[in-house]
């Protein structure tokens, strides 16, 4: 009898012992699970992302690089928007992400101006606000923190000084010469960098005449539409300065139903800008004579300006991404096969 009930108790006590056991490390186990979770995501640096569209090949390579450098890998929560061309979305977007009071905002503005009121109110909640691919036209440069993108004047200035040389090449620099400019999206930063850069060059050349400048937004199918007027219009273009290789691609085109040709040995000279892979792949058949590099790869360098902030140093008001120039000779295949977007 005395027995059985030891025997009853040893039983109750052991239940009772793993009953506690289990209570107090299970619960141990998953506060732990918890905090780890919890501290994982409380650590990831969020960033707001404003991109202004998708109207390019360039474009869908930079929204690309972004992604690529702001994951949860390297310790970001990534909220992406595309504004679709509209500098209104912009502010919307930059707007929600004041209120879901983000680390950082980053964003790339359709044009340079109007941006002061939102930068403003990103700078009250006291949120660091990163440009990229193009700038702001902003009094106050307190507004921003930094800004990672192209030298557009200097790709102007490139293509500029690529036709002096190839005009002497051809023995042609005192010949008057007709040229068209199918610029990108008015009062963006391309736009106006890469227009005021190949001017200051034109001006030195009292035979350069520029016939005509017109906006065909950095899209392919503007970019078919105006050519076909500047042909209606003039019908001795020698050269055809186009802002990016999307307006490239459809200024080609017009220009082949027009009857003429173009490139290294056709009618009209191509000079473009950008340097996807597609236009390169025109490069090395002589269909476009020069593409003037703009680097969409962004995202590595506002990973490090990001680093660089939260370690609390100073960072430059402007970081320059690095830019080639290419033309038939240095358009190799291992280039081209390497080249990611
Ligand atoms: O601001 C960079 C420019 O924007 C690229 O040249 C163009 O393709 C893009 O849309």
């Amino acid at each position: 009898m005395f027995r059985k009930r030891s025997y009853s108790v040893i039983v109750v006590g052991i239940f009772l012992a793993m009953t506690l056991a289990l209570l107090f490390f299970g619960s141990r186990l998953f506060t732990d699970i918890g905090e780890e979770a919890h501290i994982t995501q409380e650590n990831r640096i969020v960033v707001g992302v404003s991109q202004l569209g998708s109207e390019s090949g360039w474009r869908t390579a930079n929204t690309e690089s972004v992604q690529n450098a702001f994951t949860q890998q390297h310790g970001y929560f990534l909220i992406f928007n595309n504004a679709r061309q509209k500098q209104e979305n912009q502010l919307k977007a930059i707007r929600s992400f004041i209120s879901q009071r983000v680390d950082y905002i980053i964003f790339s503005p359709v044009v340079e101006t109007g941006w002061e009121t939102v930068l403003q109110e990103a700078k009250q909640a006291g949120i660091p606000v990163i440009l990229m691919d193009r700038n702001v036209d902003v009094e106050d440069q307190s507004l921003y923190v930094t800004c990672v993108g192209s030298n557009f004047v200097e790709e102007g200035e490139k293509a500029g000084h690529w036709l002096e040389g190839e005009l002497v090449r051809q023995r042609k620099s005192a010949q008057p010469v007709n040229i068209v400019i199918l610029t990108g999206t008015e009062g963006s930063s391309s736009q106006i960098g890469r227009s005021a850069g190949f001017a200051t060059v034109a001006a030195r050349h009292a035979n350069w005449n520029i016939l005509e400048e017109k906006c065909a937004e950095f899209t392919s199918t503007k970019g078919k539409e105006v050519m076909k007027g500047f042909l209606r219009r003039y019908p001795n273009i020698d050269v055809v300065v186009s802002q990016n290789d999307d307006m490239t691609f459809g200024a080609i085109e017009a220009v082949r139903e027009s009857g003429r040709t173009v490139g290294v040995d056709g009618d009209i000279m191509i000079l473009s800008f950008d340097a996807v892979r597609g236009a390169l792949n025109m490069v090395a058949d002589g269909t476009i004579n020069v593409d003037i590099e703009c680097n969409p790869n962004q995202g590595e360098y506002l990973l490090k300006v990001i680093d660089m902030l939260e370690a609390g140093e100073t960072v430059e008001k402007k970081y320059y991404v690095e830019e080639d120039v290419f033309t038939i000779e240095n358009v190799t295949q291992e280039l081209l096969q390497e080249r990611t977007y």
